[in-house]
């Protein structure tokens, strides 16, 4: 009732001052009373994955906490695991404003935010200061300075400096709004940049003393044939997990709705049934010998088991978190 409340007043502003507000204040009231109108219990349902205990199955999709603000905040409503980023090694602006918009008709959203943060160092300090119990992702990107062909140093850059704070590290090769970022997704590229980054995990381990699993997070947009080959690098070079789905470029599902025009990702609702189908597709190829973790259009506990059945271990919301709020992620932790 009250997120219906909240939600009201939000959508009056522009997405980006709801998102920037709301940010604003759950930094401002967490740890104080007024925390009680979002902390809530959950039950505990410990299972793991990738060879680390999530408290429960449902985690926060990257994007919404860039810059790992609020991790407690969102920790105490329950979340199990919160996957902050997409950061690259120096701070950026993203792209122009507008550069997000909610497509009201069909609970989705399209963005092309362009990697808006703070930088990875930035990033570091907030998880320091974090006291979370659930699992950290954290999910790393590419500058957009940087040469495609060169963005193999970028995640390197960041994979040295976040290793040792991460649960996970989740590679980010699928945003549609870095140009060319997404060719990394394929061939050559790909055999290279996985082959450099568990070389990498190798030499951090023995560092560290500590094994951080590595998870590459695809893009929806792929053909059958794409997804057998990037199923097959990830068996060859023993990655840790599979996050599928990034947003989508396809807009066939939004004909006609407010905003369908708009260049960037569509998430939420409309990208539900293509991104288990894309979950599915990989489960075939992977013979659950690497775990998934189903993203993309989460909105409803059916939703959720939809992505279990279609073959994800874990599963993440953001849009269906900005339309339902608080109460879906107690909803979908204490009935799966
Ligand atoms: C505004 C916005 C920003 C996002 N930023 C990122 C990002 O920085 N890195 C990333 O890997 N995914 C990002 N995503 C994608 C989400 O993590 C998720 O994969 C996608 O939205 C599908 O899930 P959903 O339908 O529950 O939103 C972003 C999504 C939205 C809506």
């Amino acid at each position: 009732m009250f997120y219906r409340i909240m939600r009201y007043f939000l959508f009056m502003l522009s997405p980006e001052k709801a998102h920037e507000i709301s940010i604003k204040q759950l930094k401002l009231t967490h740890g104080t009373l007024l925390d009680m109108f979002y902390r809530q219990k959950v039950q505990d349902r410990p299972l793991t994955v990738m060879g680390i205990t999530f408290p429960n199955v449902l985690g926060l999709a990257a994007g919404l906490d860039k810059n790992g603000e609020c991790i407690d905040a969102f920790g105490s409503m329950g979340f199990g695991h919160v996957e902050v980023g997409t950061v690259t090694p120096v701070a950026q602006e993203g792209n122009e404003l507008p550069r997000l918009f909610r497509v009201l008709e069909s609970e989705g959203i399209i963005n092309r935010m362009g990697f808006n943060n703070e930088g990875v160092d930035q990033l570091i300090t907030k998880i320091k200061e974090s006291n979370y119990k659930g699992v950290i992702g954290i999910n790393i990107g590419k500058n957009r300075a940087t040469p495609v062909d060169e963005g193999k140093n970028d995640y390197l850059i960041c994979m040295d400096k976040v290793y040792q704070y991460a649960g996970y590290i989740a590679v980010n090769i699928s945003s549609p709004n870095t140009p060319g970022l997404r060719s990394l997704q394929y061939g050559d590229a790909l055999d290279e940049l996985l082959e450099a980054l568990k070389e990498r995990q190798t030499e951090l381990c023995k560092k560290h003393n500590k094994y951080v699993p590595l998870a590459l997070k695809v893009a929806p947009d792929l053909s059958d044939t794409e997804i057998e080959s990037i199923a097959n690098a990830l068996l060859k070079y023993k990655i840790d997990g599979l996050i599928a789905t990034n947003t989508t470029l396809d807009r066939s599902m939004i004909q006609g709705m407010s905003h369908a025009g708009e260049t960037g990702g569509l998430s939420g609702r409309p990208l539900q049934s293509k991104s288990t189908e894309v979950i599915k597709k990989f489960a075939l190829h992977l013979h659950g010998k690497i775990p998934i973790i189903g993203v993309g259009g989460i909105d409803s506990v059916i939703a959720a088991k939809e992505k279990i059945n279609a073959g994800a271990s874990l599963v993440q919301i953001y849009s269906g978190f900005i339309y339902h709020g608080p109460k879906l992620v107690k909803n979908i932790i204490n009935n799966i």
